[in-house]
């Protein structure tokens, strides 16, 4: 799965102009989605772009709300995402557990929320630069896993996005993506019972000049990307190299 995530970023006219290029360019394979992830005002625009060019590309919302009931001015929810055929949606992104003070008992919500809609989940989970110079990383990450226990996922997608990574143009180097992928995965089959394998995709940093580095690796299900995924011809790129 390769996954652009435009954040905070973009207007009608950029979509548009996306959608139309990178569906063209992309050589698609079954097996690898291409995943687009608009700022939410843009679900709608995208969905009608999508659709009108018989494009392989799948609509990933960025938010969800755990309930679909509550008042709550600016909430997004999962019924609305399905309005709009949202086949996925980030959770537990970095920057949103810091905004919006996300912690383990909210996340388990959202995912209760987005496995209920059959909304597929790309749960994302990522040390500080202080937590890995501690090595207390896999503890950590451990940790950031509790809200998948006793979850039943159809299918689930483990985006792994080291804080100190994202934005900063340091990417972590493919030995140590390899070893913390693995860890995830051993650590969800074990602890979880996870009937389905656990695709583990990596973000942070990641561009055409190291791309193909990172999904070298066995354990590197795909991609998670923001900035370099602005730019229609290099994130094509970045998708025919996987
Ligand atoms: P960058 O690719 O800009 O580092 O962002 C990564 C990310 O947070 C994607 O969710």
């Amino acid at each position: 799965m390769i996954v652009s995530n435009w954040k905070m970023n973009g207007s009608k006219l950029s979509v548009e102009k996306w959608i139309k290029e990178v569906s063209k360019s992309i050589l698609p394979k079954e097996n690898v989605p291409c995943v687009f992830c608009p700022p939410v005002c843009y679900l709608d625009l995208s969905r009608k772009i999508i659709d009108e060019n018989s494009s392989p590309i799948s609509l990933g919302s960025q938010i969800i709300e755990s309930s679909t009931q509550t008042a709550l001015t600016g909430g997004i929810n999962s019924q609305m995402l399905q309005d709009y055929s949202t086949d996925y949606v980030l959770i537990g992104h970095s920057e949103q557990r810091e905004h919006y003070k996300e912690d383990n008992a909210s996340l388990r919500l959202k995912l209760n929320s987005a496995i209920d809609s059959q909304i597929s989940v790309i749960f994302c989970l990522g040390e500080s630069e202080e937590i890995k110079n501690n090595n207390k990383t896999k503890e950590f990450l451990a940790d950031q896993l509790e809200p998948l226990l006793e979850q039943d996922f159809g299918l689930l997608t483990l985006a792994y996005e080291p804080v100190w990574a994202i934005g900063t143009g340091l990417n972590a180097t493919s030995k140590y993506i390899d070893e913390i992928h693995g860890f995830l995965k051993d650590y969800c089959q074990t602890r979880f019972a996870l009937k389905q394998n656990v695709s583990v995709v990596y973000g942070g940093s990641v561009k055409l000049e190291n791309c193909e580095e990172i999904l070298s690796s066995n354990n590197v299900d795909g991609l998670l990307i923001g900035g370099a995924s602005l730019d229609p011809e290099t994130f094509s790129k970045i998708y025919n190299f996987s």
